[in-house]
């Protein structure tokens, strides 16, 4: 396909984003993840490899025979695109991580779940670009891949973040999908039908990431040093997400749903799932948390308004100096190492092609 004026502009607005929230590419250092020994837990990789290559989801993402496709979506909130966008340059930095990973890691069976991991990416980002054309947008995503600017990090934290950012990707999946589930008049477009079969591979993926972490239990997840690093990146994954959905937060109104709400319930379950595997969980009950992170949603938003009147850099120095007070404050707090409160049970739905859109034409606009 020869990319259109407003794909290429799209595209190179989308690589140009290089604020702390934007999805980045990375790359890791393959010679220390080649020098990692997998083989003690053999059996468990043998496992979770076949659990991949049977893929239940392998005629899941198929819209041709599923008429909720067929309609006019001319009418969909702006914030939708962006939501759409966002969603696309995620996947698809995942697939080539994965599909990178899994041509230069060692382990046979390691390189070739990898392998099916990034097909999975590959073909969410797939699905996700197909509804965005329906909204009479799309990305050229090789064009992507040549400005996008590539971030190199140590194994270890490759381990730590894409762990954290499946876990986070299957609870913010599964939470939309339940509440559409219920709400169906905010179903606006047939996507969201398929977030409970699609969260399936996130929640898969974050388990394998998780069995690498646990074979590395000695090197990447006991002592002092890789309890901070852990503390670290999981505020940072929470963070982020925050202030993403404090500005999409047009997106989350247009389906019914309140950001805050929707990313407290997100962190707190993402945060006591990760416990399995980090053996300590961020204090994110504690209402001093809460507090510190309404108080940052509050900086942040004071901080774009000031930024939109044509603020320099110097005038939101202050601002951004006071947002970083913050989060050392959330990461100063003691984490807990008790049982994690319980995790709700998230029935796994089949689509009901052509069935479940219900939606009563013009969604709520924020
Ligand atoms: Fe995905
Ligand atoms: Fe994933």
């Amino acid at each position: 396909m020869i990319a259109t004026e407003s794909v290429i502009q799209e595209t190179k607005a989308a690589a140009a984003d290089k604020s702390l929230i934007s999805p980045r590419f990375y790359v890791t250092d393959y010679k220390k993840m080649n020098a990692l020994r997998f083989d003690h837990m053999a059996e468990a990789f043998k496992a979770m490899h076949k659990r991949f290559a049977d893929d239940p989801n392998k005629h899941f993402f198929k819209r041709d025979d599923d008429p909720d496709f067929e309609q006019d979506f001319s009418h969909l909130p702006p914030s939708f695109k962006d939501f759409l966008i966002r969603g696309c340059l995620g996947e698809f930095s995942g697939a080539l991580l994965y599909k990178e990973i899994a041509d230069r890691i060692e382990d046979p069976i390691l390189s070739d779940t990898y392998r099916l991991m990034a097909r999975d990416e590959g073909r969410h980002s797939g699905f996700i670009r197909l509804a965005m054309r329906d909204i009479k947008a799309d990305l050229d995503l090789q064009m992507l891949q040549g400005e996008k600017e590539f971030v190199s990090m140590h194994p270890k934290i490759i381990l730590y973040t894409t762990y954290l950012s499946e876990v986070i990707g299957y609870f913010r999946y599964i939470n939309i999908y339940s509440h559409l589930e219920a709400h169906p008049e905010y179903r606006y477009h047939p996507i969201f039908k398929y977030f409970g079969g699609w969260c399936q591979d996130e929640l898969k993926h974050g388990d394998f990431i998780g069995l690498q972490l646990e074979a590395q239990k000695n090197l990447y997840l006991s002592g002092g040093v890789n309890r901070t690093l852990i503390r670290f990146f999981s505020l940072a994954v929470y963070v982020t997400m925050w202030l993403r959905d404090l500005k999409a937060q047009d997106f989350y109104a247009s389906i019914g749903m309140n950001w805050r709400e929707y990313d407290l319930k997100v962190i707190r379950e993402t945060n006591a799932y990760a416990q399995r595997v980090f053996g300590l969980r961020l204090d994110v009950d504690n209402p001093k948390f809460i507090r510190i992170l309404d108080r940052m949603a509050a900086r942040y938003t004071e901080m774009n308004r000031r930024e939109d009147e044509g603020a320099g850099k110097l005038a939101l120095l202050p601002m951004q100096a006071a947002m970083a007070a913050d989060y050392l404050r959330l990461f100063a707090m003691k984490v807990r190492t008790d049982a994690p409160p319980p995790i709700p049970e998230y029935p796994v739905a089949p689509v009901i092609k052509g069935f479940a859109s219900q939606s009563k034409g013009q969604p709520a606009m924020a």
